[in-house]
């Protein structure tokens, strides 16, 4: 009886503190649009993300985001895609009120890499600086030594003067990292080579093209580059493009919508943020995207959707699960 009415109090107390009652079970499958929980039966907030693979551990960073609030990055490690880990904040909001990471401004679509030169971890991310709204349209650096961080933040700057929101980044085979980025109010789509520590941005920096586009996604397959963007619609969704080359500085051309099923014109409900290749296997990427809740930012879900290749074009089609083993080499 005094068992019994231990687990009640636990149970009761848990329940007032929003802690999670129950540790899920093992996931063995994607299920795009679910609400995802980690390790610890927390929903996941890692919104605008993008992964890393580093020494046989995926590491996901992202956005944690309240009601509207920007909060930070945090980040989560996986070996199998399915099951994340809290590994808690990799870049917290200074309590400095001076500082360009203070509350009130806005850190979007974190994205980190690995420099062997320097063996440091860098994230890039869009900052936007307290108090301005979306005015600032920067990019912001954080550095660290451990994968998880905690990232001590760099600077933030507007590459070569040109302004930059929605952004990617990119390590080619040779080691050269790129960041990719909306600039001239997300008129242009931009890319800048970074410099050999990542930290800079070099004065290698072109115009991709000038469609009005944002949330870049970029991977490359036999030499070919992919880049899957979304229009310029706020929070909603919106038809999704795909623009190919076979040089990052282009010249890049507009082969259409990939999507393909139900709600394809509005990526499935979803705006792109990262494309990830499946070690191991061959030809395996899989598309992420964010089903944006605005009323409850950190409620927004996650799309995470296997592309496939038709006549050598990247499809994305619409499951409601799916697992690793679509790809069997
Ligand atoms: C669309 C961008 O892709 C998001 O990252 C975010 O900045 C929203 N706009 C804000 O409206």
């Amino acid at each position: 009886m005094r068992f019994s009415m231990f687990l009640f109090t636990a149970c009761l107390a848990g329940s007032l503190t929003g802690q999670a009652q129950d540790v899920p079970k093992k996931q063995a499958e994607f299920k795009p649009g679910d609400v995802w929980l980690d390790t610890k039966g927390e929903v996941i907030n890692a919104h605008g993300g993008g992964l890393l693979y580093d020494k046989g551990t995926y590491y996901w960073f992202g956005e944690k985001r309240g009601q509207s609030a920007s909060e930070g990055v945090n980040v989560y490690s996986s070996k199998d895609l399915y099951n994340w880990k809290p590994e808690g904040m990799a870049l917290a909001k200074s309590t400095d009120p001076g500082s360009e990471i203070a509350a009130n401004g806005l850190m979007e679509r974190p994205k980190v890499i690995y420099n062997p030169k320097t063996k440091k971890y860098v994230m890039w991310f869009h900052l936007e600086l307290p108090g301005q709204g979306y005015n600032a349209a920067r990019a912001g650096v954080a550095v660290s030594d451990k994968v998880t961080g905690p990232y001590t933040y760099q600077k933030s700057f507007r590459p070569n003067g040109h302004m930059s929101r929605d952004m990617t980044l990119y390590v080619d085979d040779d080691g050269s990292a790129y960041h990719v980025y909306s600039a001239r109010d997300n008129y242009d789509l931009r890319l800048v080579k970074l410099t050999d520590d990542y930290l800079s941005a070099t004065t290698q920096d072109t115009l991709l093209f000038s469609n009005h586009r944002e949330a870049p996604a970029l991977f490359k397959k036999d030499g070919q580059y992919f880049l899957i963007t979304s229009g310029c619609t706020g929070w909603a969704p919106n038809r999704a493009s795909l623009h190919t080359a076979t040089s990052l500085f282009g010249p890049w051309k507009l082969v259409g919508d990939p999507m393909k099923g139900p709600m394809a014109d509005k990526t499935f409900d979803g705006q792109s943020t990262y494309i990830q290749p499946v070690q191991g296997k061959k030809d395996a990427f899989i598309f992420i995207a964010d089903r944006w809740n605005p009323k409850d930012l950190k409620d927004s879900r996650y799309l995470w959707l296997p592309i496939s290749f038709t006549n050598n074009q990247p499809v994305v089609e619409w499951t409601d699960a799916w697992t690793t083993g679509v790809w069997k080499k």
